[in-house]
């Protein structure tokens, strides 16, 4: 214990005998707490993502009652706080316009409270960063309690995976393959729980990067949604969190330098959705550690990847990784991958946490020996189209593009290109690379999941299923091929990818990590004197705050604002 209960941070509001606090006793009183609620006690808040258009979390207002249990046996007070819910299906133009946002919703939730350490509820794609950076620029002592994944999906005894059999059965409709009728087999079958995808998606990954950071009580990110150990997992976060309190665990003490590296090794292990590149930067740089995309590029290249999980693996959801072991089991695969000397919210060492960890299904969870991919599953690349980086999933994609030149057919936005794709008159063959722009953090806006085309009608209807496409986009954890992604600067602020034509020829050569426009300084330099910056998406509201202050997809896509390092610290609330 280093702490007394003097120490509370809470106490400055409870405790004085003076007129302010008088007042947020009695207010306290007022919803039928006590004394005996708050004396002595650290006030424990429960961040809940619930809301009725977030099916991902739609169980967490009933997992926030085993938070409050926990807490209570553990001698703490909880507190229930609503914050936005990161609801990945149904927010628009898409949720991470809103990531920050919710950040910041959080930090300023903690600091301007009587809170002395959290409990975050949510796991839907942005959810975990959005709360992880939060929690962490406020500074508290944290734990993350992930949503945890739906059921595997059913229709007509095929197992379902969330977002990518949708696009594969819709590939096929169009190809005309399958009928209506199997399409509504499949709406009903692909989303039998609550609970986030469960598939290796953003989510999934998210939850099992948190986890391998240390930001979880150990294997919390793999138990599914209705799973019982679900409840009994929200709980042990209750009562923990109090301990955290009281010994000081604060988030700079968990997120290192090591310990986040540890968090990308297990991104790749995991066969991470793209998505997760963002995620990492923008956390760590909250954290105060500098990652950037040749660290992530570097540990990919080293670390294969072992989860057997879709889209990067061939069979398995993530209701068979956590009956495989789960993560523990992948860390204990990883072996001295993992810097295990690194401490976790359970106040022991990863090495402690993981120790004894079983590898249950050696062919959901390969040892490194028989990988799923021998690489991680993500890579880097650069060149005169992309100076600042982009991102490609060699593991997820025809390993036949992994070097590729062929003609760009570009578009300017999102409704040229779905007319290029299902006219089927179009000149095209599977040489065409595909190219979308102004689909960036500013161009989207908010860098939507546009990333993964679809295949045009023609060439799905001779039979191909992918090609090369290329966008300052993301695309869906779910998502798979050869899509190359987060293209940096992005078009809409004038990157090269502004410059492009139809006609000019693309390379790609994931090897040498090298992508490029076959044009010359010369003439990329006229074209950029006789380009035009396009009108501002927003005059007022949240989008104007945004364009202003995001940055681009290689810094995490952070608010300049957030940075941990942007200004002077900001200091507690006066009371
Ligand atoms: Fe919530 Fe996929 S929609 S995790
Ligand atoms: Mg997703």
């Amino acid at each position: 214990m280093t702490k007394t209960p003097e120490d509370l941070r809470s106490a400055r509001w409870f405790a004085p005998d003076d007129l302010r606090s008088m007042g947020h006793r009695s207010r306290a009183m007022q919803m039928g707490l006590d004394d005996a609620d708050w004396e002595g006690k650290p006030v424990i808040a429960i961040i809940n993502t619930w809301s009725d258009l977030s099916p991902c979390h739609h169980h967490l207002r009933d997992r926030a009652e085993f938070v409050k249990k926990g807490v209570l046996q553990a001698g703490g007070m909880p507190v229930e706080m609503p914050v936005h819910s990161f609801s990945e299906q149904f927010l628009k133009p898409t949720s991470m316009l809103y990531r920050n946002m919710g950040a910041l919703e959080v930090e300023e939730t903690l600091r301007a409270h009587p809170i002395d350490g959290a409990v975050l509820l949510g796991g839907c794609d942005k959810s975990t960063p959005a709360l992880v950076m939060g929690a962490v620029s406020a500074g508290l002592p944290f734990i993350f309690m992930p949503a945890g994944a739906m059921l595997r999906g059913n229709y007509a005894g095929q197992k379902l995976g969330s977002g990518t059999d949708v696009w594969k059965y819709w590939d096929e409709r169009r190809a005309g393959t399958i009928g209506k009728e199997e399409w509504m087999g499949v709406q009903g079958g692909i989303a039998r729980s609550y609970g986030t995808c469960m598939t290796m998606g953003t989510a999934s990954t998210m939850m099992s990067i948190a986890d391998g950071w240390g930001l979880t009580l150990p294997g919390a990110s793999s138990i599914p949604a209705p799973d019982a150990g679900h409840k009994r997992m929200a709980a042990a976060c209750g009562r923990r969190i109090v301990d955290m309190v009281w010994e000081d665990l604060t988030p700079d003490k968990i997120m290192t330098d090591a310990s986040t590296r540890n968090a990308v090794t297990v991104a790749m292990a995991t066969g991470c959705s793209t998505n997760a590149i963002i995620h990492l930067i923008a956390m760590a740089r909250r954290a105060g550690v500098d990652l950037g995309l040749e660290d992530l590029d570097e540990i990919g290249r080293t670390t294969p990847v072992i989860a057997n999980i879709r889209p990067s693996g061939k069979e398995y959801l993530m209701e068979d990784f956590f009956y495989a072991g789960g993560l523990p089991a992948l860390m204990q695969e990883l072996g001295d991958k993992l810097d295990l000397s690194v401490m976790t919210v359970s106040g022991k060492s990863l090495g402690e946490t993981i120790e004894g960890a079983q590898n249950y299904n050696t062919d959901v969870i390969r040892p490194l020996t028989n990988p799923v991919y021998h690489e991680g599953s993500l890579a880097v690349l650069r060149g005169n189209l992309a100076p600042d980086g982009a991102v490609i999933k060699p593991a997820a994609m025809d390993p036949k593009f992994q070097t590729h030149r062929g003609p760009a057919i570009v578009a300017d936005s999102y409704a040229e290109m779905k007319e290029i794709i299902n006219d089927e008159d179009y000149p095209m063959t599977l040489n065409h690379v595909l190219v979308l722009r102004n689909a960036g953090p500013q161009g989207g806006p908010g860098m939507p999941e546009w990333g993964m085309i679809p295949m045009p009608k023609a060439l799905l209807k001779q039979g191909h299923r992918d090609m090369v496409r290329l966008s300052d986009a993301r695309m869906s954890g779910t998502s798979y091929g050869a899509c190359i992604l987060h293209v940096a600067p992005e078009a809409f602020v004038g990157g090269p990818l502004a410059l492009i034509e139809t006609g000019d020829i693309i390379e790609l050569d994931i090897p040498n990590r090298r992508l490029d426009v076959q044009l010359s300084d010369e003439e990329l330099a006229t074209r950029r004197a006789n380009w035009t910056a396009p009108p501002p998406r927003y005059e007022r509201g949240y989008g104007k705050m945004f364009s202003q202050h995001v940055e681009q997809a290689d810094k995490g896509c952070d608010f300049d604002f957030l940075r941990t390092d942007f200004g002077a610290a900001v200091s507690e609330p006066e009371i």
